[in-house]
């Protein structure tokens, strides 16, 4: 029987050269920069499980969004509990934040996790079954201040691995009573146009009308172009809050539009929500989004605290980066490879072998005495920096040829001594 992987999930693998992003040198790469830029900005560690009880999502990101209604993965387990694969990170971070009684720790806590999520869509380009999101969840400040750092969090990482290009945009969604009065309004503005919406559109009307703003299916672009925007039905305070942002995104240099079409597809937002997109990725073109969930922890049973964050897709992040031709640093390769050739040579090696790996240098050896020009090959598959090939001559001499396999050129080294390691540990730092 021949295995196959099920449709919409990956392998990452150390090599794949069809597909530059899969390979998991990059992800590496990437998720050092994330975690280099959360301990800039002071975010910490929260690692939760990738399975919760179904009805956290149920109840937090919202019964009639897409990800829960359509797109959860729920199982029932052997003790008849539904549960479900986490189609998002803030729910179970608010959930663990509660149970942990976390806010003992101080008023304002700031989280982040790298983790993959599970969605049941249909998958395309860019969209997976399984996908990878970094995730930041700020808790206990409500100054706009705190909302601009969450959007820079994420800017700063796309700028540091070198994107540009980005288009940042941001919305005011105002709180509850401010959705409310709008979607009655956005409602008779609807009405008369129902029978020309797409088929989701027209459920949503019903269900979640608001959704039907940031449809991508062209006959409800052109209905909703000319909706009365939500920014006309904010609060004084909202406004307020929102120029704040504004003022403080120009101060620090982050370019943005104001998009009064962006809602995000999950319930618990309220005032500020962003997205961050950028070209050539097609249709799924958002690297990442979130904005301020003030309501949700007290909703959850938790403090009546506010909060705000982002998820970020580290599939696209690492596509668009690939698609911007962003530089990458390679693969690391191994320091040294030994070829021994006899027996004598062979024990000899090993010993050397692993007194080099002791000091921190990387290095493989031929296990099966292959011949010499065999063995190359495999250095050379190995992408190794350097070779040292040890015969019956090098041990009596106890020196031999150190090969640089990038220059082609070649040092004589005394195996007994420090010299060859000094050269192979300044490569190192070279690297
Ligand atoms: P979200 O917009 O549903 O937000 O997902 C965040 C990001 O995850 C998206 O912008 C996209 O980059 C990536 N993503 C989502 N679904 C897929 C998929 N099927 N395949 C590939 N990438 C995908 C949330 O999940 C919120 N929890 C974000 C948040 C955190 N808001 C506040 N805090």
């Amino acid at each position: 029987m021949k295995y196959q992987i099920p449709p919409g999930v990956f392998d990452i693998l150390p090599e794949d050269s069809k597909e530059l992003w899969r390979c998991s040198h990059i992800w590496n790469y990437v998720e050092s920069v994330i975690r280099q830029i959360a301990l800039e900005f002071g975010y910490r560690e929260i690692r939760t499980p990738v399975f919760e009880k179904a009805d956290l999502f149920l109840r937090s990101v919202g019964e009639t969004t897409d990800i829960v209604s359509k797109e959860m993965y729920l199982f029932q387990d052997k003790g008849e509990r539904l549960l479900a694969l986490r189609p998002e990170g803030t729910a179970p971070v608010m959930r663990a934040f509660i149970e942990h009684g976390l806010l003992n720790q101080g008023q304002n806590q700031k989280f982040f996790y790298i983790g993959p999520m599970f969605r049941y869509n249909r998958p395309q380009a860019g969209r997976y079954r399984q996908h990878h999101q970094f995730g930041i969840e700020a808790i206990g400040n409500r100054s706009p201040g705190q909302d601009v750092e969450v959007i820079a969090v994420l800017y700063s990482l796309l700028q540091r691995l070198g994107m540009n290009g980005l288009d940042v945009q941001i919305n005011c969604i105002g709180d509850k009573s401010v959705r409310d009065k709008f979607e009655e309004s956005l409602k008779s503005y609807l009405q008369p146009h129902l029978t020309e919406l797409s088929q989701d559109s027209q459920k949503r009307f019903e269900t979640n009308p608001l959704r039907i703003l940031d449809s991508k299916e062209p006959q409800d672009i052109k209905i909703v172009k000319n909706a009365p925007p939500i920014l006309d039905f904010i609060t004084e305070e909202n406004q307020q809050h929102f120029e704040k942002v504004k003022d403080l995104l120009t101060a620090i240099g982050i370019p943005f539009s104001v998009n009064p079409l962006l809602v995000r597809g999950l319930d618990y937002y309220n005032e500020m929500v962003f997205e961050v997109m950028t070209s050539g990725l097609g249709a799924q073109s958002s690297l990442g989004g979130g904005g301020r969930y003030d309501g949700l922890l007290k909703m959850m049973g938790g403090p009546d605290i506010p909060a705000s964050g982002f998820g970020s897709g580290i599939e696209r992040i690492i596509q668009a980066m690939i698609h911007q031709k962003c530089s990458i640093p390679e693969e690391h390769r191994p320091m040294v490879f030994i070829i021994p050739i006899g027996e004598a040579a062979s024990s000899y090696s090993f010993k050397l072998l692993h007194q080099l790996r002791d000091n921190g240098i990387s290095a493989q050896m031929d296990y099966t005495g292959r011949k010499v020009g065999k063995a190359m090959q495999l250095a050379n598959q190995v992408k190794a920096r350097h070779v040292l090939v040890i015969g019956d001559n090098e041990l009596e001499s106890g020196m031999a040829d150190l090969k640089d396999m990038d220059a082609g050129t070649s040092d004589k080294v005394n195996l007994e001594s420090l010299v060859m390691k000094r050269i192979l540990e300044e490569d190192t730092t070279k690297e």
